[in-house]
């Protein structure tokens, strides 16, 4: 890593070409992840710029976790090439993909629940006054801070003194955006955010993907959900066992098709027939591959944070 953070975002790049609208910031070119004997990802390509979601889509074992644990610093590829900013990178630990401005909110928030807002905002990068050694939280200050970003963000809550336990998972994923937000990511990993929400709740977390992009971060978007991610995405990456199986802008492919690759309709008609030995089980009730897109919820967004 060759890369330098500064500030208190530790995003500002130092020493970098100048951003010429076409350099990507993060980019896959045919990377790959082997654990041991098990080869997880081969040949994925990806490209992530700013004011642009990126989706990863993909059923379990398929690989996005591998994939973005690359990007975020958590394991290193063992085949292709990582670039960030044009130039190949191999991080050592998620504090240098910070530094290098991406951030990754984790399905399983790294909050405290008992804590409040504010203090869940700044936690691990607090506010100080005074010199040393009477130096102390600038509680005032933080508040003041965390108010005004989630406010930045459309996110209005009522007393940010509250424990961010009491908040909806949907609201706790929107301030770990603004989180990211404030503290300077370029690049939002946001891995399968909207998994464990209900419909309301998945539409409050796709309102912040996109106020992140409109505020120019680049966001790769894990989800299981094709209409999640036909939602906000300008990109979509299919994965199956570990390799791309799609990799499509918007105007190249629609929801239909997006919704028959994750639905995989070769597998449900095996599956079909699979179920078909075992006594009990109606496979006549099962839908057919081209009726999948029919069947699938489909969110609804909402005005606001309730
Ligand atoms: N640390 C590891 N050691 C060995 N194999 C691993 C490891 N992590 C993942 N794998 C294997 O790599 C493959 C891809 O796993 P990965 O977790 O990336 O999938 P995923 O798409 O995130 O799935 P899910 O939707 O279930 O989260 C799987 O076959 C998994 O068993
Ligand atoms: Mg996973």
């Amino acid at each position: 890593m060759t890369i330098k953070g500064s500030g208190p975002s530790g995003a500002v790049l130092q020493d970098t070409p100048a951003d010429d609208g076409t350099t990507p910031i993060v980019e896959l070119r045919a990377a790959g992840k082997s654990y041991g004997n098990i080869r997880a990802l081969h040949g994925v390509s990806l490209t992530v710029r700013p004011g642009q979601v990126t989706c990863v889509l993909g059923d379990n074992g398929a690989g996005k976790s591998t994939l973005i644990k690359i990007i975020s610093g958590l394991h290193q590829h063992t085949e292709g090439e990582f670039l960030v900013d044009g130039r190949p990178v191999r991080f050592g630990s998620p504090r240098e993909a910070l530094d290098a401005g991406i951030a990754t909110v984790y399905q399983d928030l790294a909050t405290v629940p008992l804590m409040p807002v504010w203090r869940n905002f700044f936690l691990g990068s607090e506010m100080t006054r005074g010199p040393w050694p009477v130096r102390r939280l600038d509680i005032a200050r933080m508040k003041r801070t965390a108010d005004q970003e989630l406010r930045n963000m459309g996110i209005v809550l009522d007393d940010l003194d509250q424990p961010i336990g009491t908040l909806s998972g949907g609201q706790r994923q929107s301030v770990a955006i603004a989180r990211a937000v404030y503290f300077g990511a370029r690049v939002l990993i946001l891995d399968e955010p909207t998994a464990a929400l209900g419909v309301k709740q998945s539409g409050v977390v796709l309102k912040y993907i996109a106020a992140a992009r409109d505020r120019g971060l680049g966001v790769i978007f894990i989800t299981h959900n094709p209409h999640h991610a036909y939602m906000v995405g300008d990109h979509f990456s299919v994965l199956r066992l570990g390799t791309m199986d799609l990799s499509a802008d918007r105007d190249e492919v629609g929801l239909e098709e997006l919704t028959n690759h994750m639905a995989g309709g070769a597998e449900l008609a095996a599956l079909k027939h699979e179920l078909a030995q075992v006594r009990g089980v109606d496979v006549e009730g099962l839908p057919e591959a081209e009726d999948l897109q029919a069947t699938a919820p489909v969110p609804a967004t909402e005005e606001g944070t309730s």
